[in-house]
């Protein structure tokens, strides 16, 4: 009699989807999940250090909770079985409840690919090969055993290190192994194991924030995507202000570069994890930035980008291997930057017009990709026209008293009811602070109410009523809105929009307005003729067209169904591209024909965006 010793199994089925996945047991519930294909958002990578992975244990038993559970959930919910789903390890069939506000939501940028025609063509190949056992009657090298199995397609040179690794993998995986090819080189020889993928990863790398994509390469299918904060923002919030520390810290350069590959290694390492594959296995990264990142990435001197006449070092697309920059993923990858067009306008609105197929349209369209460093793309239906303009980080959060990026907590909407503001928080929770969407509305409010007049002041006391009015507080710069309540916060201290928050607000739909509006002169186009706005961006994703339209950050003569957000487009670039040679082709073609306006060489500039701040 033998005995049986295979490991035992479980069941686990996710509600409300009823995805069911059998698992050996002790495994945690976010990888069974994932096996399940119920994705769980880990944005701590599944550390056990964020508290975001929340679901409910309905049935079944798990392991006690671990300490990271203790600290992070009330005893209430601990009690109610409410678990982190990264933690929490299952040792019987169990039924798991994963709430909305659990799961790895699917980026708009990606449902904006999903309704536009691509073919997946990607740079990398691979296959699976059965090689031939050397024997004495047949004493062919193991390259040659290898490529009598290989298609004319994959028989290309190989690199060293794939060299390297190819008796190895031969010998250890009973000769089947997988092969993957990178810019018409084999790059890596593997066991071809079960879990083995051939995976890439698009980035977008922002002034303020960092977000990457990861695709299966070999289906063109999403899997995943994490954000994170550019750690470049210590040294200051602008592009300026990292030229200026590039310039005059010792190593300067190399410490911002060696941030900038951090934290695209951050978001990659944390999109994979979420869904189980390893970095190695990721063969290709494309990136897009503006160009101030775009060369700190690589490495390059900013120098020239924050002095006239604002050259970049480089405009052409580029390839890199990854070992030489010291990403953290197969260290053969090709690493693909998309052109930029000029100093200020960068490989981000290269893909922004890519995604979102600005060109080719029949009638006037706009895309306006609002973050640090805002970009204004103009479609006049014959000619493609591009400006930049610093619009500062207020609309991603930064430097406002209460801003935050869109996250759990965060102040993502505001209405007005009765006279009053009424608030709502991304997943429904105490207020933690305001993001983008938030900000608009909030400020749209504001004017709606009378709280703000046409110059950005607040209204001074007793000069408004209303339920709204017994908001406003203090003096001067200091004056403020109460937004929401003590008792409506996390932390109990009340969230507030001051008049130096609006002044930045002022400031930068002053910056993107004026640009919207230099560049409709330039094409001879009145603000009528448009069809259709677009806004990217990370907030783009969320914010209201009524309020972009209320606080004048658009002419007014649009209508709100004109305005569409279509999300991190500039991000959605760099997927395509990461997943079609043709459209990485159709992306150089895009930067060579946009036609740079620079905006501070116009004369009418100060005059217009003395008028943009005005709220209409
Ligand atoms: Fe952060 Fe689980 S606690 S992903």
């Amino acid at each position: 009699m033998t005995e049986n010793t295979a490991a035992p199994t479980v069941r686990l089925q996710f509600k409300p989807d009823g995805a069911a996945v059998v698992v050996p047991a002790g495994e945690t519930i976010s990888s069974a999940a994932a096996q399940a294909g119920v994705f769980i958002a880990l944005p701590c990578g599944g550390r056990g250090t964020c508290g975001n992975c929340r679901v409910k244990v309905l049935s079944g038993d798990v392991a006690p909770p671990t300490e990271a559970e203790v600290s992070l959930l009330s005893e209430k919910h601990l009690e109610a079985g409410v678990r982190l789903a990264c933690q929490t390890l299952v040792y019987s069939d169990a039924v798991i409840e994963v709430p909305q506000s659990s799961r790895a939501l699917e980026r708009k940028e990606i449902s904006l690919l999903r309704r536009r025609e691509y073919t997946v063509c990607p740079n990398v190949c691979h296959c699976v090969a059965e090689v031939g056992e050397a024997t004495l009657g047949n004493q062919q090298s193991d390259l040659a055993r290898l490529r009598d199995e290989l298609t004319e397609h994959m028989d290309v040179p190989p690199s060293i290190q794939a060299l390297r690794a190819l008796p190895g993998a031969v010998r250890n995986s009973g000769g089947r192994v997988r092969v993957a090819g990178v810019n018409g080189r084999i790059v890596s020889i593997t066991p071809a194991a079960e879990r083995d993928g051939i995976y890439g990863a698009a980035v977008d790398i922002g002034t303020t924030t960092v977000v990457g994509y990861l695709f299966d390469l070999s289906t063109g299918e999403y899997l995943a995507s994490a954000a994170s904060y550019n750690p470049q923002a210590q040294h200051g919030a602008d592009v300026i202000s990292r030229i200026n520390f590039a310039l005059t810290e010792h190593d300067g350069l190399a410490q911002l570069q060696a941030e900038a590959i951090s934290v695209v290694n951050e978001v990659i390492e944390r999109a994979a994890a979420q869904v189980q594959v390893e970095t190695r296995h990721i063969f290709e990264v494309t990136i897009v930035g503006n160009t101030c990142m775009h060369h700190l990435v690589l490495g390059l001197d900013p120098a020239h980008l924050g002095a006239s006449p604002y050259v970049p070092v480089v405009d052409e697309a580029i390839d890199v291997e990854a070992r030489d920059l010291g990403l953290a993923v197969n260290q053969s990858a090709n690493v693909h930057f998309l052109p930029v067009i000029a100093g200020f306008v960068g490989a981000d609105t290269v893909g922004v017009i890519l995604a979102a197929e600005l060109v080719g349209q029949p009638r006037p369209v706009l895309a306006v990709d609002i973050g640090t460093n805002g970009e204004v793309a103009l479609w006049s239906g014959s000619e493609l026209f591009v400006a930049s303009c610093a619009a500062g980080p207020a609309f991603e959060g930064a430097q406002i008293q209460h801003g935050m990026r869109a996250g759990p907590g965060a102040i993502e909407r505001v209405d007005v009811q009765d006279g009053d503001l009424v608030i709502h928080t991304i997943g429904g929770l105490s207020a933690v602070g305001i993001c983008g969407s938030g900000l608009f509305d909030a400020v749209a409010a504001l004017l709606d109410l009378g709280l703000l007049d046409v110059t950005g002041r607040y209204a001074p006391d007793g000069a408004v009523s209303g339920r709204a009015a017994g908001r406003l507080e203090g003096e001067g710069t200091a004056r403020r809105v109460e937004l929401a309540h003590a008792a409506e916060t996390a932390d109990r201290t009340p969230v507030l929009l001051t008049q130096t928050d609006i002044r930045k607000v002022q400031l930068a739909k002053g910056a993107v307005r004026a640009a919207v509006e230099l560049l409709l002169r330039r094409a001879g186009l009145a603000p009528e003729d448009l069809s259709e706005v677009l806004l990217a961006g990370a907030f783009g994703n969320y914010v209201n067209p009524r309020s972009a339209l209320r606080i004048g950050l658009l002419p007014t003569t649009l209508e709100p169904e004109q305005v569409r957000g279509i999300g991190n487009a500039a991000g959605a670039g760099a997927v395509l591209a990461l997943l079609s040679v043709e459209e990485r082709r159709r992306a150089e073609e895009l930067a060579a024909r946009a036609i740079h306006v620079e905006l501070f060489n116009s004369p009418d500039f100060q005059d217009v965006f003395a008028d943009a701040m005005f709220f209409p």
